[in-house]
């Protein structure tokens, strides 16, 4: 941890929100300070007011919270209800003909769908789904591009209680049936090809190989047709799209389900090596998502809301299949890549649709800020009045480029903590009333009791001081548990303090005014553009190739990225020839690449012939972190088996 508390940076400016903003804003101080009490004398009683507002209930609840299996808490117990018809339903009477989604393809394709067309869409692909036999609980997949129909599958799924596992459309064949396996998926929802980068991305060939060998619970593959490529379907099994949903009635009988059934289940990496399936609930994920849409996002009804998440992502659920939905906004759905054709893509995107709630990556941020100040300049950015930002920290660099340039100076910055397993934004500024300081994503939200402990669980008063992130209370959208594994759950979230907190697994620390800086993981997870990357999945990928005996694999700061992937790598048998050398490692990226997917491919590889090892044989990650980048090394090398190697990690 020491390591983490010293590289913090000592950021002093501090923005108050602009007045303009803050005079129309939905929250105003006196509400958040209302709020922040309501929920500091009564927890329970303001979830159960909040959930009571907030969601169509069909049966309302009598038990706001059950922690008689804690840390499996479990929130409105005996509710029931159906998130597609508070997503969508809930709007036909006032919103029936409002915009819900603006797509854009990357080849520059518009389609517009209003709440009433996309209820209709949902309805036609939850018929369908229910017409090929998938009951409530019966787990699908959906493995698509960014195409409204993604949004369209999940809230399918939704409507008749079936479990969606989105898995995003950048993950190899292998991952996708690792996935599909443990999900125990009977339906994938696919389409022939999306479209990255001018390029086809292989969706319907990725699922062929997939079922080829393995995922026996498979009974049905949904196919669109998107990009028009030949692909091969497999008769009885396959179908396509247009075929079974468009004759599908566009009205479908919601099923109502209990506020604990699972929604869906969202894979995420870990330390060890078998990615998680984060399992949420209905009503708290919803209540969550929705709040957060609306505090945070300042969410109104002439607002167009651009989240640029794939919805393969936990952000893609939260803030654009469900929250906006469920605040009634319009929402933009863009196909492709940031920088496709060029780099003034999203900024045209922005312009060309009146884009006013703009939320996306530092990762995308600091690429597009490297491409120079011209480019959004020759863009109408002037309808952006919030801007938003997620997955890592934000360098003080890129927020004040983003504020500048792409904000105009005018607008607030909503940095947002939180992860897969929250299911929606912990800690960020409430964007009408919160001073922001670049860097830091502020106060925790009311009702999420936020704080910084140390190795004992004891809270860390000091101002700047590190230590643990961890949250106090259960809250309505925490994660239920991992799918197949509550042991696993209970080990990575909660056994540190005995149960007693959730444990985000970052470090943080606090400054004099109480305000939360993320000063990234400290378990061996990178994250790597805005992604988490488990260090251990990217080790047994590459010790599964066959000229491979041993890997370690570690983070290195990135300009862009934020983390790259660093591998050194151990061959069997004779360490390989010069010749050889540049061969085997574009192999190994490669391999790497089809394990796993793209952005797991190691930026730099290092063929070496022993990894460090204690006597005892740890295999020092933190010496090869240093290593990696560049640093001198302070650690004690004494207990290193094989001193002479150092020179060889260094890569002399
Ligand atoms: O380390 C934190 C970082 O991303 C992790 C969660 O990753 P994931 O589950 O993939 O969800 C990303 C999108 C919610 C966290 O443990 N992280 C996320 N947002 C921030 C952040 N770090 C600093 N500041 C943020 N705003």
């Amino acid at each position: 941890m020491s390591q983490n508390i010293e590289s913090v940076l000592h950021e002093q400016r501090v923005f108050e929100p602009p007045v303009a903003f803050s005079r129309s804003a939905r929250m105003q101080a006196a509400d958040l300070e209302r709020l922040r009490r309501e929920a500091r004398e009564d927890p329970l009683g303001y979830w159960a007011r909040l959930a009571r507002e907030h969601i169509h209930w069909q049966k309302p609840f009598t038990r706001v919270l059950d922690d008689s299996a804690a840390p499996n808490y479990r929130w409105f117990t005996d509710g029931e209800l159906n998130v597609s018809v508070n997503c969508l339903d809930l709007h036909l009477t006032e919103r029936a003909d409002k915009t819900a989604i603006i797509f854009e393809g990357e080849a520059g394709d518009v389609r517009k769908l209003t709440y009433g067309q996309l209820h209709a869409e949902v309805s036609r692909c939850a018929n369908s789904l229910r017409a090929l036999g998938i009951e409530p609980g019966d787990r699908v997949v959906i493995y698509m591009p960014l195409v409204p129909e993604a949004v369209v599958a999940m809230q399918a799924c939704a409507r008749i209680g079936a479990v969606h596992s989105v898995v995003f459309g950048g993950f190899s064949a292998l991952s996708l049936k690792d996935r599909i396996e443990d999900a125990g998926a009977r339906c994938v929802i696919t389409a022939d090809g999306g479209w990255r980068g001018g390029q086809i991305v292989e969706l319907k060939a990725a699922t062929d190989k997939a079922l080829a060998d393995g995922c026996h619970s498979v009974e049905h593959v949904i196919v669109l047709r998107r990009s028009g490529q030949a692909i091969s379907m497999q008769e009885g099994r396959d179908h396509w799209w247009h075929d079974i949903v468009a004759t599908q009635a566009s009205v479908c009988e919601p099923v109502w389900v209990n506020a604990e059934h699972p929604l869906f289940l969202l894979y995420t990496s870990g330390s060890t090596g078998r990615p998680k399936g984060i399992q949420h609930s209905s009503a708290g994920y919803f209540l969550n998502a929705k709040l957060t849409s609306q505090w945070v996002f300042d969410l109104r009804d002439d607002d167009v809301f651009w989240c640029t998440a794939d919805v393969g992502w936990i952000t893609g659920h939260s803030y654009v299949a469900y929250g906006p939905l469920a605040a009634g906004a319009t929402l933009v759905l863009y196909e492709g890549a940031p920088t496709y054709p060029d780099g003034g893509r999203f900024w045209r995107v922005c312009a060309a649709h009146g884009v006013s709630i703009f939320y996306t990556a530092p990762t995308a941020i600091r690429a597009l800020m490297k491409l120079g100040d011209e480019i959004p300049a020759a863009y109408d950015l002037s309808k952006i009045r919030l801007l938003g930002s997620v997955g890592e920290p934000i360098n003080p660099e890129a927020w004040m480029w983003y504020h500048r340039v792409i904000g105009g100076g005018r607008c607030p910055i909503v940095d947002t903590w939180w992860q897969t397993e929250t299911g929606a934004i912990m800690i960020a500024p409430i964007p009408g009333v919160t001073a922001t300081k670049p860097g830091s994503c502020t106060q925790a939200l009311p009702g999420i009791e936020a704080e910084i402990v140390d190795d004992e669980g004891r809270p860390v008063m000091a101002a700047d001081a590190g230590g643990y992130l961890v949250i106090r209370r259960p809250w309505p959208s925490m994660l239920r548990t991992i799918w197949g594994d509550n042991a696993r759950y209970i080990e990575t979230y909660w056994s540190k303090f005995q149960n007693r907190y959730y444990v985000a697994g970052d470090s943080a620390h606090r400054d004099a005014d109480g305000y939360f800086w993320i000063m990234g993981r400290i378990d061996d997870v990178l994250n790597v553009a805005g992604h988490r990357l488990g260090t251990m999945e990217i080790e047994s990928a590459l010790v599964a190739h066959p000229r491979v005996a041993e890997a370690a694999v570690v983070g290195r700061p990135h300009e862009i990225k934020g983390e790259s992937v660093f591998a050194y790598v151990v061959c069997k048998g004779q360490r390989p020839s010069e010749s050889e050398l540049a061969t085997l490692k574009i192999e190994l990226r490669a391999w790497v690449g089809e394990q796993l997917g793209a952005i797991a491919k190691p930026d730099e590889l290092r063929i070496v012939e022993n990894l460090p090892k204690t006597r005892s044989g740890k295999i020092m990650r933190r010496l090869l972190r240093a290593i990696a980048r560049g640093e001198s090394i302070t650690q004690d090398v004494s207990t290193l088996e094989n001193p002479a190697i150092l020179e060889q990690l260094r890569g002399g």
